[in-house]
């Protein structure tokens, strides 16, 4: 009684009411696999139609990641904030992979502070954007939107995630599972290290280019196999090196160790992750339940959780 909720109301449109139908039975399936609530996925509470609207009733929860920096102006986490937050997100999208699904949208808008509250002298309005990095009591974080999260028998969309997350092998249509949500996560680590967008770019060519430039060239065997071969010229993609675009997003992208601001052990451990994460070839990308016993997690996180 007198609980504070969360209602997602879903606009009385086909797809949209399709894609509630589809959320209400994801978050009923992996809430019910999940009885004690230990994995980080947003609770589902109630669901009811209202004139046409689809009203599901969800736990309330604090600031997403994103709108977290966009009020910080984008200042960005530190290795040990991320590392807190890191570990959860795999455990709660690991557990969705072994429960057969692929979440498909992982990105900071659809990751959520468990509470936003800032500290015990928090009075809400009066706080300032800077103040809040340092008083942020809880890093806890929870996955939403299941809206368009896939069982492994359902029907794989071919166009799936937002832009800046999305996997080389869904750009390229060579079809996509789980990995391509290690892939989103690799791009929301690195936003979250950086402060920034790792692949700030409206246009798939340019984002594969701009891949190259952070993590090399793209395998020519996945070249050979894209449907898109307008992309392709003579087994390497087909980008200008000396272009003017080619010059503007060498000013966003380097070569990923590069980017590393203090090369100290936390780091070289974290950005080895984020490199078996943006690996281009599926079958050699870490999987989750691997990165969760990569070294950048202390292992100490293992004893309080497991
Ligand atoms: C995803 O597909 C790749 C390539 O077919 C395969 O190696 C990998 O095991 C698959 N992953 C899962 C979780 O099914």
């Amino acid at each position: 009684v007198n609980e504070r909720v969360a209602v997602k109301i879903v606009r009385n449109i086909d797809c949209f009411r399709r894609a509630a139908e589809s959320e209400i039975a994801v978050l009923e399936e992996i809430n019910s696999l999940d009885d004690d609530n230990i994995f980080a996925c947003v609770r589902m509470l109630d669901w009811f139609d209202h004139d046409g609207h689809i009203c599901i009733v969800l736990e309330l929860l604090g600031l997403s990641t994103f709108e977290f920096l966009r009020q910080n102006r984008f200042a960005p986490f530190s290795v040990e904030q991320i590392r807190h937050m890191a570990f959860q997100l795999f455990r709660a999208v690991c557990f969705l992979h072994r429960n057969k699904l692929t979440h498909t949208d992982l990105k900071p808008e659809n990751i959520l502070f468990v509470s936003s509250d800032c500290g015990p002298e928090d009075d809400g309005e009066t706080v300032s954007p800077t103040a809040r990095d340092a008083t942020l009591s809880s890093l806890d974080v929870k996955v939403v939107d299941f809206g368009t999260a896939t069982f492994d028998h359902e029907h794989h969309e071919s166009l799936v995630s937002t832009r800046h997350y999305r996997a080389p092998e869904v750009i390229l249509d060579l079809g996509w599972n789980q990995s391509c949500d290690v892939w989103s996560l690799g791009c929301v680590l690195m936003e979250f290290y950086l402060g920034r967008i790792l692949f700030p770019t409206h246009d798939s060519l340019e984002h594969l280019a701009m891949m190259e430039k952070v993590l090399g060239p793209i395998p020519p065997r996945l070249l050979k196999q894209t449907r898109k071969q307008h992309y392709v010229l003579n087994e390497r993609l087909n980008w200008d090196q000396h272009s003017d675009s080619d010059v503007s997003i060498r000013k966003h992208c380097q070569p990923l160790k590069q980017f590393m601001l203090r090369k100290d052990e936390d780091e070289r451990q974290l950005l080895d992750l984020l490199g078996c994460m943006l690996e281009y070839d599926v079958c050699r990308r870490i999987t989750l339940e691997e990165a969760l016993w990569h070294p950048f997690f202390n292992q100490s996180l293992h004893i309080l959780y497991l």
